[in-house]
């Protein structure tokens, strides 16, 4: 049975992917600075503070993983000082890579944010083409995504040093939606689903980007699976097939990014502004749920049909 230890498994997409992880067989041990509300009998729960090299060495001996996935991290931008975010998402994902690497571990996956391509910068952005992919150019504005950079860069610096018996990995998902999210529950912003898709502003900031947790498990279990094949070091973009809007963003987006008028004509019908061509297919990955799916029993003719 493959063992594995996810770090941030107390946060929003934490307790999904641990849960996820326990449904699809593996042992799972969660680690956190705290505990989650309720507990999962399938998993065993450690605190840590990863921001401490060896709280984290002693962390991962201890569970003797086969595989790491680190979520912890201050998630949320400009939710702590800029030095705060920056030095303790570079620290974390520093000290998870290398308590990983120390132990033994085989496949480590580090969490980053589409944030790092650096859309809202009030200096101005815009990309070159569109939809987003890998190779757009990154340029992060603030210390949350320059901190998801690093941690791209540690999985890579990591892949460069350890790449010979180690296998390294980073994934951006797109704006999280919990599973009780749909029915209601506030999401990170501090709205509901419903209000981020009746006012296009508030989905503005980040291009209308969404993803289910459980979309993001599904992603994660086929990246490991498939780690051995791909380029080491790799980084993805994880979203849902569509985007968290009512009108095609060849119409939206314009009004929220100025100059983006020629470039958001090939989005669409339901297109998103974020491809995840690259994890379909090199891992044959599918987000399977979308916003017209999950938020049931609205009486919203665009929901469930
Ligand atoms: N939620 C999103 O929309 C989103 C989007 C892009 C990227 N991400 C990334 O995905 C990951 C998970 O995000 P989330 O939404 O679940 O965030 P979250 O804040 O709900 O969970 C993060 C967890 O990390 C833990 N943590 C923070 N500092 C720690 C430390 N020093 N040691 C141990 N644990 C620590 C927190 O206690 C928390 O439970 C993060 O790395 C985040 O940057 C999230």
């Amino acid at each position: 049975m493959t063992v594995v230890l996810v770090t941030g498994g107390s946060g929003r997409l934490g307790r999904s992917v641990v849960a996820g992880f326990a449904d699809a067989g593996l042992s799972v041990t969660s680690a956190d600075t705290t505990l989650p509300d309720a507990q999962d009998p399938r998993v065993a729960y450690r605190t840590a503070d990863l921001t401490d090299p060896a709280a984290a060495a002693a962390l991962v001996r201890a569970a003797a993983p086969d595989v790491v996935v680190g979520l912890a991290a201050i998630a949320v931008p400009f939710s702590a000082p800029e030095p705060v975010i920056l030095s303790v998402n570079a620290l974390i994902a520093h000290n998870t890579a290398a308590a990983a690497v120390e132990a033994g571990v085989g496949r480590i996956v580090l969490a980053s944010s589409p944030t790092v391509v650096g859309y809202g910068a009030p200096a101005g952005w815009l990309p070159d083409s569109l939809p987003l992919t890998e190779s757009t150019p990154t340029r992060p504005w603030h210390a949350y995504g320059l901190s998801k950079l690093v941690a791209e860069q540690t999985a890579r610096m990591f892949a460069a040093a350890y790449g010979a018996t180690t296998r390294f990995a980073s994934f951006r998902p797109c704006f999280v939606i919990a599973p009780e999210e749909w029915s209601g529950a506030p999401t990170q912003q501090g709205h509901t689903v419903r209000e981020r898709l009746a006012d296009p502003a508030l989905a503005a900031p980040s291009l209308f980007n969404y993803v289910d947790a459980r979309d993001v498990t599904d992603f994660l279990l086929r990246l490991l699976d498939r780690m051995h094949v791909i380029s080491n070091g790799d980084t993805f973009f994880v979203g849902a097939a569509d985007a968290l809007a009512r009108k095609p963003l060849a119409e939206l987006l314009p009004s929220f990014l100025p100059g983006s008028g020629a470039l958001a004509s090939v989005l669409t019908g339901t297109e998103p502004a974020f491809s995840i061509e690259k994890a379909r297919h090199e891992l044959g990955w599918n987000p399977t749920r979308g916003w017209r799916d999950q938020l049931i029993d609205t009486g919203d003719p665009e929901v469930a049909r």
